[in-house]
């Protein structure tokens, strides 16, 4: 898709004043919903995305449940309001795939195998939207399942690398999503750079797609450290209650 649109200016600067390798201001807090048996809230630019864990629990629909280990069940769920034009509720094409790729994200980190016959449930509903939300739902889902305590080999940190006017951009924003050349979604497991997703919209060369990776590889150790200090942040706040309790 090319456009006349200017979303880079000739001093490299984009619509939204950040740099080609920038991501937009990012904030994740773990635990915010009770009773839930691990959540998250994230937000990154205009994105805001809760994500919920429940499980592992008794597998439903029963004919799903694996002998061997457990499955993840991912429903991803854009609200009607978290658009521009409201949304039709309920599931569709779109909601369907992300779900998919998101469950199979998470699956290459849990350790599913100490689960057989058990379903990890994962919800993540996006309450509003500006690009990028498939990435913003798997960071979110992988904080709030390690803060339900399911035992997990990393977190898994995503971000989207894009081509607007012909130049590589970090986390692209909707008018760049919209009006851009390419949009490349990507998933890590950060300890060992596994790539567990990988989706591309539009066209790139062969050389721009291997600095697209970088790009999008370096954010996403980035994003892991916001990942790790949301949870620590958490445990923290955890054991200062309990202190509390006890005196
Ligand atoms: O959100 P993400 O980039 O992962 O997925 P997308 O399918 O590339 O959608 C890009 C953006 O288009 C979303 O984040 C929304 O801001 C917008 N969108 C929308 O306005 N209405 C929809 N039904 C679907 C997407």
């Amino acid at each position: 898709m090319d456009s006349d649109i200017v979303m880079v200016d000739d001093k490299g600067k984009r619509l939204d004043g950040r740099k080609a390798d920038e991501l937009r201001p990012m904030k994740i807090e773990a635990g915010v919903l009770p009773n839930a048996d691990g959540s998250a809230y994230l937000e990154i630019g205009k994105n805001k995305v809760l994500a919920a864990v429940y499980g592992p629990r008794e597998c439903h629909p029963r004919h799903l449940q694996n002998p061997t280990r457990a499955i993840v069940q991912c429903k991803y769920n854009m609200q009607s309001y978290s658009v521009g034009d409201r949304k039709r509720p309920g599931p569709d094409r779109r909601s369907q795939e992300i779900s998919k790729i998101i469950s199979e994200a998470l699956e290459a980190v849990i350790q599913v195998e100490l689960f057989p016959r058990a379903s990890i449930d994962v919800y993540i509903e996006i309450l509003q939207a500006n690009a990028g939300t498939r990435c913003a739902g798997l960071t979110a889902a992988s904080v709030a399942l390690a803060d339900a305590g399911i035992p997990m080999r990393d977190l898994i940190p995503s971000v989207a690398v894009g081509k607007a006017n012909g130049h590589l951009l970090l986390d692209l924003n909707k008018e760049e999503d919209n009006y851009g050349e390419a949009d490349l979604p990507l998933a890590i497991i950060p300890k060992t750079n596994e790539v567990v997703l990988l989706q591309m919209d539009g066209h790139m060369t062969r050389e721009e797609f291997d600095t697209a990776m970088k790009m999008g590889v370096t954010a996403c150790h980035e994003i892991y450290e916001m990942q790790k200090d949301a949870l620590r942040r958490r445990y923290s706040v955890a054991a200062e209650e309990e202190q509390e309790v006890e005196e």
